[in-house]
């Protein structure tokens, strides 16, 4: 009948709207979870620069524990500080690049399609002595102080000398005087240690009055040349290193920041990792404080990155002394960036604790660029900043709303990158995504110091892996 008809066609769009209506609870719900899930809500002030230090209280507290702090950071007791801006950070940063580069071309016997000879830029600066961690260390007998670069991409450590025969740049800590120590010795020239600076430093060791002679060069104008001793290094009071074999620098130049000189903690025989492996068993953790103004560890031996810990294969293609890891994909926001695994195949990837940002075979750059670039369009697009190129005005914002990114390694070790590894700010009104693309996709990728904050990197050389996990420091 006509009511009953009517009747069924109200009851009926009753269920229809009852349903249309819980559906779409539900597709907003999920659309929040989502959200939540796969994107990270910011304040506008976790962007902004504090001049205070404010010393972490996670981390390692393990005899062999040292601290580290940025250079620039207010954390950091060095006080002869470089007028380093945004800019000079991103160009010398380039400037070591291009250095790992040139030196993997040496190490590996690859091409070095890069000419970077000719394109290292020419002017005075450091490649390592920017936007970089340091650790303070004690040397000699009796120990002095010493503020040191911790640098896994290299293998020699070294300070600078009295009587400093040639040159030594300003310092914060007084110049280590080898005459004053009673553990100093001289290394001749036929030890076999002496012959293993070729390995690490990539130069054939010298001769004077019998006394072996090292030298090493970073890139543009930085270098240390020296003589080679061995002396007492004091980690911790209660981890004491008798006989560590180091360089001791009567030629140093460049603007290594008020740092003393440089700990190497590469793979090659004279790192500092190879030369405490009876000690230590060549594992080592890290972690890189999410600000300037906290402060994060360097740990020896076992025992870093705590039970969460998630592994990749260390993979050997990447010369002696570099960590070579393997990157299969990457997610931006929940979305998994359309780009062949064999891209990053081909370029390779090491992790260095000296490159502040990720390098990425071209490639690969513009799937994240583009995915990046369309997440984020309730945001206005600014000027580049050096060879950042995806930056933006967060000056009307006080919360930002930014896409999570996930990096998938060998071994299905799948990482988070923590809010402060995916923008790099120049102040509120320019702050860029923290990548930057290689010149060719043959280059080989580096993952970045900004990329591995707050994650505890644990480095484990002869179970031939490198792990990280999540909140290694704040
Ligand atoms: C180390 O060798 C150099 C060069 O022979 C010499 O000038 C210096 O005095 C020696 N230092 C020590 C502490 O023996
Ligand atoms: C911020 O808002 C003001 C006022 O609406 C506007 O004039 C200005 O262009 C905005 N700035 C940016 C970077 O969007």
């Amino acid at each position: 009948m006509a009511l009953s008809n009517s009747l069924i066609l109200l009851l009926s769009s009753c269920v229809l709207f009852f349903v249309l209506s819980v559906a779409r609870k539900e597709l907003a719900l999920d659309a929040n979870e989502d959200e939540a899930y796969h994107f990270h809500t910011l304040q506008q002030s976790s962007f902004l620069p504090s001049s205070i230090c404010e010393p972490s209280t996670v981390g390692v507290k393990e005899s062999a524990s040292l601290e580290v702090v940025h250079k620039h950071g207010p954390c950091s007791k060095l006080r002869v500080k470089p007028p380093s801006t945004v800019e000079e950070i991103l160009t010398h940063d380039q400037s070591r690049v291009d250095s790992i580069k040139a030196k993997l071309a040496i190490n590996t016997g690859k091409k070095d399609t890069l000419g970077s000879k000719t394109t290292l830029p020419a002017k005075s600066g450091s490649t390592i002595g920017s936007g970089n961690y340091i650790v303070t260390v004690g040397l000699g007998t009796p120990k002095k102080d010493l503020s040191l670069i911790f640098d896994t991409g290299s293998d020699l450590t070294w300070t600078q000398c009295q009587p400093c025969a040639r040159s030594c740049y300003s310092q914060q800590e007084p110049i280590f005087a080898p005459s004053t120590s009673t553990t100093y010795t001289n290394i001749s020239c036929t030890s076999t240690y002496c012959s293993d600076l070729t390995a690490a430093t990539g130069n054939t060791p010298g001769c004077s009055s019998s006394t072996c002679v090292y030298g090493i060069q970073y890139g543009d104008q930085s270098f240390s040349v020296g003589f080679f001793g061995k002396e007492k290094l004091t980690l911790t009071s209660k981890d004491v290193i008798d006989d560590f074999y180091f360089g001791c620098g009567q030629n140093n130049q460049g603007l290594f920041g008020g740092a003393a000189g440089l700990i190497g903690l590469g793979r090659a025989k004279l790192s500092i990792v190879s030369q405490t492996a009876t000690k230590y068993g060549k594992v080592f953790s890290y972690c890189l404080p999410s600000r300037a103004s906290y402060t994060g560890y360097l740990t020896f031996g076992s025992g870093g990155g705590g039970s969460n810990v998630k592994y990749t294969p260390l993979s050997t293609s990447q010369g002696t002394s570099f960590y070579g890891l393997d990157l299969l994909g990457m997610s931006a926001g929940g979305t998994k960036l359309a780009i062949s695994s064999t891209v990053f195949q081909t370029s390779g990837m090491i992790i260095d604790s000296g490159t502040v940002i990720t390098r990425l075979p071209p490639t690969a750059y513009s799937v994240l660029r583009q995915t990046f670039r369309a997440q984020m369009t309730k945001y206005p697009l600014t000027k580049a900043l050096s060879i950042l190129d995806t930056c933006y005005d967060l000056s009307n914002f006080t919360t930002i709303v930014i896409p999570k990114m996930v990096f998938f390694w060998g071994g299905n070790t799948n990482v988070e990158i923590a809010p402060q590894g995916i923008l790099y700010p120049n102040g509120i009104q320019q702050v860029c995504l923290a990548f930057a693309p290689n010149g060719d996709d043959s280059d080989i990728g580096i993952f970045g110091n900004v990329q591995q904050k707050t994650l505890a990197v644990v480095y484990d050389v002869p179970g031939g892996k490198v792990g990280f996990a999540p909140g290694g420091c704040a």
